[in-house]
């Protein structure tokens, strides 16, 4: 059950806010750059998960890289303390714009996803007399068996570059002055919880590919083998911290590498998941012809997942306890059927005004939120911090 620390009068607080447990958040972090020495995996910081600046500053300070998918959070990743070599960009779709502001950057890797981007980006370093560090991202049509929606490696999928234009990505990268070839990069999807099995065929997946290029004559020095860390949705008190040790020790088992290789990888919501739950109020208890509806006043603009995904977050009542259970919808105020946080769900009995916690919602969470229905952005509250004054 989610404790609140430094916050006055629950009743009286307004609703909704994020709540930072800042303690989970630092013991996070400090295992997975600890691991990372350990088994000597380079780890980037997914930025696109959760980019709320004390979490950005202290991931930047502990000696983690970033990873980015557009132009402004490359910008913002420098502007937040990661030097540029350790900025990876990924993305499909990066604009002239987007490459020459991370070329002027002098960032680490541009993980490339189209021969026509290593075209354009090829072009655009000539033009500026720079030489762009690049990885080329392969689709390896391993399936992450997870969510259809956050599947990125299979053939179906937009992401990576087909193994098909392998050849001539490999011609280009060989021929082109402009590009400085640092190796390869995979990411198959997110939110993995069969850990060994996905990974290891994620692995070998990249050796048959590595293996390619090299005898192709690329010397592959880099193999980023993406992010995908699941979490524990529906335990996050106990696997407060996810297994960062597990998922470490399957990669450099079963990646076939050598010792001048580097193996980095790119977690997001394995290291912000757990720290942050979105804490609301009840507005009514309705009961419906079919159903009873608890009425948040939190809504699917706050918390998108379980709208976009059917995504379970725990659902926790912080100011009642009740031994009686009831089948509720938990939904939202926004004027949208899918604005439900969890349908049929089996909670202690529930009364208007209850503060109630949807848990695990660090990562994905304030960053895909919006102002739909001219709602109020959720506010921040830090457990190390006085609760926010708001006379
Ligand atoms: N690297 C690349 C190239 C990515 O596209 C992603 C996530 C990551 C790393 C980090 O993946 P993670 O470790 O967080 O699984 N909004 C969805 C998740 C979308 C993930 C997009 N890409 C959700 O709420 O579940």
């Amino acid at each position: 059950m989610l404790k609140l620390k430094n916050v006055p009068d629950l009743r009286k607080v307004p609703t909704p806010f994020w709540y930072y447990d800042m303690d989970l958040f630092r013991r996070t972090i400090d295992t997975v750059a600890a691991l990372s020495q350990e088994y000597g995996v380079i780890v980037h910081y997914s930025i696109k998960a959760n980019a709320e600046p004390r979490l950005v500053d202290y991931i930047a300070a502990a000696g983690l890289g970033a990873d980015c998918v557009s132009g402004n959070e490359v910008l913002y990743a420098m502007e937040h303390g990661f030097a540029p070599e350790k900025i990876v960009f990924a993305g499909v779709g990066k604009t002239d714009r987007e490459l020459s502001d991370a070329l002027r950057a002098g960032i680490g890797s541009f993980n490339s996803e189209s021969l026509e981007e290593l075209q354009t980006l090829d072009r655009l370093a000539g033009e500026m007399g720079l030489k762009a560090n690049v990885s080329v991202r392969i689709n390896p049509d391993v399936d992450a068996h997870t969510h259809r929606f956050i599947t990125t490696g299979l053939e179906m999928d937009k992401f990576g570059i087909p193994k098909k234009d392998m050849d001539q990505v490999i011609d280009l990268v060989k021929s082109s002055r402009n590009l400085h070839f640092k190796g390869l990069h995979f990411h198959i999807g997110s939110q993995i919880t069969d850990v060994e099995n996905v990974f290891t065929n994620e692995c070998i997946s990249a050796n048959g590919i590595v293996a390619y290029f090299e005898d192709h004559g690329l010397r592959v020095d880099n193999i980023d083998l993406g992010g995908g860390l699941g979490v524990d949705y529906y335990n996050p008190d106990s696997h407060a911290v996810p297994e960062f040790g597990l998922w470490f020790q399957t990669l450099t088992e079963h990646l076939r590498h050598r010792p001048d290789q580097q193996i980095h990888v790119e977690p997001g919501r394995a290291l912000v998941a757990q720290c942050a739950s979105l804490v609301a109020r009840v507005i009514f208890v309705k009961e419906g012809e079919r159903k009873s509806f608890v009425i948040l006043d939190a809504g699917m603009n706050d918390l998108l997942r379980p709208a976009l995904y059917g995504a379970y977050h725990k659902i926790e009542n912080l100011t009642y306890k009740s031994d009686e259970l009831r089948l509720y919808d938990v939904v939202g105020p926004v004027c949208e059927s899918t604005d439900v946080f969890a349908e049929d769900r089996t909670l202690p009995l529930t009364r208007r005004g209850d503060l109630v916690a949807l848990r695990s919602g660090g990562a994905y969470g304030s960053v895909m939120s919006s102002t739909y229905n001219m709602r109020a952005p959720a506010y921040a509250v830090f457990s190390d911090e006085p609760f926010p004054d708001f006379k």
